[in-house]
């Protein structure tokens, strides 16, 4: 369906009587997205080839059937207070079949917001529509950025881009000048949009872009060091022409605060175990704030329509990030947040021998979402019509174990779903249970690649057992940070377990992963039609600045999911 020229006439002529208010879906008193009213628009702007209005670029996300939010950043230099900034959008890239023009509100655009500004068209748009959109500041226009909004009813294949990890110190973005070309109806982002380090730990002496945070410290400490990590992350070239070519649905993970990120509830506070907030003062008011500082650069940052509550307090309240898309009867979508309501990693505080015999990972109190986003998945999941459930989730799920006879003697990492094993049997056997078919997980967080079956009980060894198997995970690899087999050469601590099942033990120790590879950087494409799905791993150089590097298939799987048969092709 197109919007034709008259629908838009008449929009226009309704504006000139009714100013609106773009709205989020909270009806939040926020003031996340900036107001706008639709317009005429200006001509005879050039095109802002070197930034210097439009440093960053533009952006597009969480395309909705009737919406999209559009991002930029206005240069501080350039900024003009009371200045008009323009909105053209339209069905072709020339922009001579214009869909809505508009003006949005100066006073939305300030250094309250670092000058970025975030738009959300929900409701203006036609379901299945790809528009191309640009603004305008001053005397320049920005780049053309493009967008798809998401289909209705009867589909019969999508395909997506999955992407994680993009540390910017130690690798050049080479994967995203590749994946700008992919033609994919949008882009999944896992988490870790940025990494909280100047430098990567324990890669200082292969640094390829510095970061010198205006706290001076060594991690972020601030909003403002936030900020500037965003920003110098954003002003990469081929970030910002995958992020101008595709739409963007983005959730976070740990770094977009700091390492191995989780809520203290005894304090009600953040807890990040190696931040030097909380091995120093440990102020838990200083924590909160940190907490505070990560989610507002996040909101102002990543274009996504999420629940914003400006007049709360507390980090629960303030933002809500967790949220589901649909593409027609094809595919549902959940998108999880497993770093704002989480408990502490279990056995973490003993000494080896203690965590050794440490079994708090099985307590029904250990929780990755909390009680109500895990309500809300597993409903949304059980209830979904459409043909695939898909599940955005950020640290592996399947059990990733040392084991005997194929009992788990030790587990490899308990900041992924092995350290919150109630609540992950909670989550796969209401799947099971309800007969839910076509689950499929998609994970980022671990820098590796995998291809996984999902069991209810990942101690019954056999892939054979249909009362066991709930479905598949894939992992898809960094874009850039380090992975594991870099991480071992330069003799960093992965821990004693990830050693020994490195070195050839990962699928002979849990026999439900089928593939596990952590030796390349990328992306994954994958493609949904009605009766399977392909999965396609692409291993793209990051360690020199090569953006036509060459773009190397590691691997391509199918899964049939009547047979639950998941397969190298
Ligand atoms: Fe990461």
């Amino acid at each position: 369906m197109t919007v034709s020229r008259r629908t838009f006439v008449q929009a226009m002529g309704l504006a000139l009587l009714t100013p609106f208010t773009v709205r989020s879906l909270a009806s939040s008193s926020s003031e996340t997205y900036a107001r706008f009213n639709l317009s005429g628009s200006p001509s005879g702007y050039d095109i802002d080839q070197d930034g210097l209005i439009f440093d960053l670029s533009v952006a597009s996300g969480d395309p909705s059937q009737t919406g999209v939010v559009l991002w930029t950043h206005i240069n501080p230099a350039a900024f003009v207070p009371g200045q008009t900034l323009y909105l053209d959008v339209a069905l072709d890239e020339s922009f001579t079949q214009p869909v809505m023009s508009a003006e949005i509100h100066a006073e939305d655009i300030s250094a309250d917001r670092d000058y970025t500004v975030n738009i959300d068209l929900e409701g203006y748009l036609s379901p299945n529509q790809r528009y191309y959109y640009r603004f305008k500041y001053g005397t320049l226009c920005s780049r053309t950025g493009r967008c798809h909004t998401l289909p209705t009813g009867g589909l019969e294949s999508i395909k997506m881009a999955v992407v994680t990890c993009q540390d910017y110190t130690t690798g050049y973005y080479n994967a995203y000048n590749h994946l700008a070309d992919e033609d994919v109806h949008c882009v999944l982002h896992l988490g870790d949009f940025i990494y909280e380090y100047a430098q990567y730990e324990g890669f200082e002496d292969a640094i390829v872009h510095p970061l010198s945070l205006p706290s001076g410290a060594k991690v972020a400490m601030d909003l403002e060091d936030y900020r500037h990590i965003y920003r110098e992350y954003r002003k990469d070239k081929n970030l910002q022409r995958a992020m101008e070519r595709h739409s963007f649905i983005i959730t976070w993970d740990d770094h977009e605060t700091a390492d191995n990120a989780y809520w203290d509830y005894d304090r009600d506070t953040l807890g990040v175990p190696s931040h030097p907030y909380q091995t120093g003062d440990n102020n838990p008011e200083q924590l909160r704030q940190l907490r505070r500082d990560a989610q507002q650069a996040w909101i102002e940052y990543v274009p996504a329509r999420v629940k914003v509550d400006e007049a709360a307090s507390h980090a629960f309240d303030y933002l809500q990030i967790y949220r589901s898309f649909q593409f027609g009867d094809l595919v549902d979508l959940y998108m999880t947040d497993s770093r704002t309501y989480r408990t502490k990693e279990p056995c973490k505080d003993g000494t080896a021998w203690q965590n050794y015999w440490c079994t708090d990972y099985e307590k029904k109190s250990q929780t990755m979402l909390g009680k109500t986003q895990r309500d809300w998945l597993i409903d949304g999941i059980v209830n979904s019509n459409a043909r695939w459930k898909v599940w955005g989730n950020q640290t592996l799920l399947a059990q990733l174990a040392g084991t005997a006879l194929g009992q788990p003697l030790v587990f490899a990492n308990y900041d992924a779903w092995d350290g919150y094993q109630w609540e992950r049997e909670k989550i796969l056997s209401s799947v099971k249970d309800s007969n839910v078919d076509n689950f499929v997980v998609l994970t980022g967080d671990l820098h590796t690649s995998i291809a996984s079956y999902l069991k209810v009980n990942f101690n019954k060894v056999s892939n054979w057992n249909y009362d066991n198997l709930v479905g598949i995970e894939l992992m898809t690899p960094s874009i850039s940070s380090p992975n594991m087999n870099d991480t071992v050469e330069r003799g960093r601590d992965v821990g004693a377990v990830f050693t020994s099942l490195l070195n050839g033990g990962v699928q002979v120790n849990n026999p439900h992963i089928k593939d596990f590879v952590s030796d390349i950087y990328g992306y994954a494409v994958i493609e949904f039609n009605h009766s399977e799905l392909n999965w396609t791993v692409y291993n793209i150089d990051k360690k020199s600045d090569n953006p036509s590097t060459k773009k190397k298939t590691y691997k391509k799987f199918n899964y049939e999911p009547e047979g639950m048969w998941l397969t190298e092709k």
